[in-house]
């Protein structure tokens, strides 16, 4: 059986490792990317760069999203130009950014109306998963969807689990992405209190990181900050964006995220000090930085 087509827009952190992945596997592949400068490399690694998610969804049998938030992600999908309008009836459509419940279950609605079939597969992993193709992919939708899926998110990850019926992908992503912010928020007040207090940073890193606190996330954090890379891995504006949909959600199902507020608000408090485009390991510089 001929390998499928894939189509993949965006291009950013993620989407650039996961484009690569794809073109590694074999798969014929067409990308796009808003800012056309960032899909250019991959022309001369194999893909197809196309002028318009339209363009790039037409004759491919998986299309998949990895873009910002809720507006980009309509931005992608929707209107005349967006790969809606450009998918085969029968394609599978893929969205794995991290977006609201409400988004997610408006667009498989659209999706289905069109005669696809919609997958929300939001990822964990960051920058170095996605470039090893080590993600792990939170699948919501049917079997027979994720069935025709699975070789081509194989390729980019190190599992792939399905997590239930459509929309339940993207809503453990949510309740993931608020625990692993309010780490960050806390690990970013609690270096500012050592700081404030006189004690000596690198010691504290080290006790944090070796006892009790010390998550896998934490520690990951902690690597990040002791290193010289100033590329971002996941941007700190981001981490905003997925805790505030998951307030949302805590809101409409009527469970208070009174955790993911507190660390909302230290998220926020960074962005308003412009550490938006920084790694989000940059949280809480905004209250006397490194
Ligand atoms: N980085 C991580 O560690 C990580 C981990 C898990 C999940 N995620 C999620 O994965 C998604 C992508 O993250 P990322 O780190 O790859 O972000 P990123 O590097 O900031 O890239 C964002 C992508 O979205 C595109 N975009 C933004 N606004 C747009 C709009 N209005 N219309 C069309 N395209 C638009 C950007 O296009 P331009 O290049 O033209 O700006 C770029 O391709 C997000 O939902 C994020 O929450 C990220």
């Amino acid at each position: 059986m001929p390998q499928p087509r894939v189509a993949l827009i965006g291009l950013g952190i993620m989407g650039g490792g996961m484009a690569r992945n794809l073109l590694g596997a074999g798969y014929p592949l067409t990308v796009y990317n808003r800012r056309r400068e960032r899909a250019e490399p991959l022309a001369a690694e194999g893909a197809i760069v196309a002028d318009s998610p339209r363009e790039a969804a037409q004759g491919a049998d998986i299309i998949i999203s990895i873009v910002a938030d809720d507006d980009a992600s309509r931005a992608v999908w929707l209107g005349d130009d967006g790969a809606l309008a450009g998918a085969a009836r029968g394609a599978v459509l893929i969205e794995s950014s991290t977006l609201t419940i409400g988004w997610v279950r408006e667009l498989a609605r659209l999706v289905a109306d069109r005669g696809c079939e919609l997958l929300d597969a939001p990822v964990t992993g960051s920058r170095l998963q996605a470039a090893a193709g080590q993600l792990v992919f939170l699948v919501g939708g049917s079997d027979a969807a994720l069935e025709r899926a699975l070789p081509v998110l194989a390729a980019m990850s190190r599992d792939v689990i399905h997590v239930g019926p459509s929309s339940s992908g993207a809503l453990i992503k949510l309740i993931n992405n608020f625990m692993a912010g309010l780490q960050a928020a806390s690990l970013g007040e609690a270096m500012a209190l050592a700081r404030e207090g006189g004690l000596d940073e690198a010691k504290t890193l080290e006790i944090l990181t070796n006892g009790a606190p010390g998550s896998p996330l934490i520690r990951t954090l902690v690597d990040r900050i002791a290193s010289d890379d100033p590329a971002p891995h996941f941007a700190l504006r981001l981490m905003l964006k997925d805790l505030s949909y998951a307030v949302a959600e805590g809101e409409r199902l009527g469970v208070p995220l009174r955790t993911a507020q507190a660390a909302r608000e230290v998220f926020g408090s960074a962005v308003e000090a412009g550490l938006g485009d920084r790694d989000m390991s940059a949280v809480g510089d905004q209250f006397g930085g490194r």
